[in-house]
């Protein structure tokens, strides 16, 4: 029987920003897949972290898939920048704009995959006309803003039901969390129904992290063992 995996992302907010290519070259080296990429606007969330110029600069250093959380308003004017600077996927806020089935389908022509997110406050219901477009949904279980923060636990039930909704309607988006995940959480997470899970201060506060990633891996497989998935 093939093992299941949750995919870690590992997150650069966490990083070192006067050395974003030695963190990239350490998430490579964790065997991680992904890279997420937190795009802060100091408007949408208090704090501005990079724009698709570093985006831009370290695409020929990885191979990494890079994953886009744009926390910023007015996303329409910005996501053809970061597919243009070699994002996979980009990821908007159902809170961000208005048009949000254009822009979704706007970063779908551009190539890349489209993902919504919703923030702890924001039910499953706002989201569900557009389920039949995304390919991910990034649900957050901390407020954005910030890395750091502990996990609001009541915020996994919307994994469990957007689960369902993917199975009794057969969608094809992978859920993705984000927001207090680590050693202690990541169990909750893998048996909600997650397929991704990002991880920022857990990941990039271990030295080790090859050891991190693969206690993350061998604690997913327990819950997954464990949840009947
Ligand atoms: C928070 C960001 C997260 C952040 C997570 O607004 O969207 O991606 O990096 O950080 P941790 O894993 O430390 O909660
Ligand atoms: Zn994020």
């Amino acid at each position: 029987m093939s093992e299941k995996r949750i995919q870690i992302a590992p997150s650069i907010l966490s990083a070192d920003f006067s050395n974003v290519r030695a963190a990239v070259a350490e998430v490579e080296a964790s065997g991680a897949q992904i890279l997420h990429l937190d795009v802060m606007d100091g408007v949408f969330v208090p704090e501005i972290t990079f724009g698709p110029k570093l985006v831009m600069d370290i695409r020929p250093h990885s191979d990494l898939v890079f994953d886009a959380h744009l926390m910023i308003t007015s996303p329409e004017s910005q996501v053809d920048a970061f597919i243009d600077a070699g994002c996979d996927y980009v990821t908007i806020h159902q809170e961000s704009c208005i048009h949000l089935n254009r822009v979704l389908n706007r970063i779908k022509e551009k190539g890349a995959k489209c993902g919504i997110s919703i923030v702890p406050s924001t039910p499953v219901s706002a989201i569900t006309p557009l389920l039949d477009l995304v390919d991910l949904v990034l649900v957050m279980t901390v407020n954005p803003g910030y890395g750091g923060q502990r996990m609001i636990q009541s915020c996994l039930d919307k994994i469990v039901e957007l689960d369902a909704m993917r199975r009794s309607e057969d969608y094809g988006y992978l859920i993705s969390v984000d927001g207090g995940v680590n050693l202690d959480t990541i169990q909750d997470v893998v048996a909600a129904g997650a397929d991704m899970a990002v991880a920022g201060s857990a990941f990039f506060n271990e030295v080790d992290k090859l050891t991190f990633m693969e206690r993350m891996n061998t604690l997913a497989q327990e819950s997954f063992r464990s949840s009947g998935r």
